[in-house]
């Protein structure tokens, strides 16, 4: 049912200085950082040939990942996006086998503009999964 890995998500408390470990140590093609207000978020992209990171920043007073980040003060990785060709199938199947679906099971947009599900990390070895119909 999943297929391509789509991105690694890492929240981080800096996103200029994650930006350039990225671009300047490790190397790789980083995007500009873009405000997400919806999702209470400021990402860079950080382009590898077989997938993407994105890297988060909380943005604004309410931010999802606020918490993370009191938790993990140096960042620390937040979630595997998997993609999927039909987000509503692959919901009812995973409902059906008992999987916690976050939020009120409804597709919302998600930071790519296509329509995205966040998954119980309880349900899933411990790891926040996120399914992006592509
Ligand atoms: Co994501």
């Amino acid at each position: 049912m999943i297929g391509r890995l789509n991105h690694v998500a890492i929240v981080v408390p800096d996103l200029k200085a994650a930006a350039a470990i990225y671009r300047d140590t490790l190397g790789a093609r980083v995007s500009a950082p873009m405000d997400l207000p919806d999702h209470g978020v400021t990402t860079v992209f950080v382009e590898l040939p077989n997938t993407k990171i994105e890297l988060l920043c909380p943005l604004g007073a309410n931010s999802p990942i606020a918490k993370f980040l009191q938790a993990n003060p140096s960042g620390g990785m937040h979630h595997v996006c998997y993609e999927v060709a039909d987000l509503s199938a692959a919901r009812d199947r995973l409902v059906r086998a008992g999987a916690r679906v976050l939020g009120d099971g409804e597709p919302r947009t998600g930071a790519h503009g296509k329509p995205v599900l966040f998954l119980h990390p309880k349900d899933f070895c411990g790891t926040l999964v996120e399914l992006e119909q592509v």
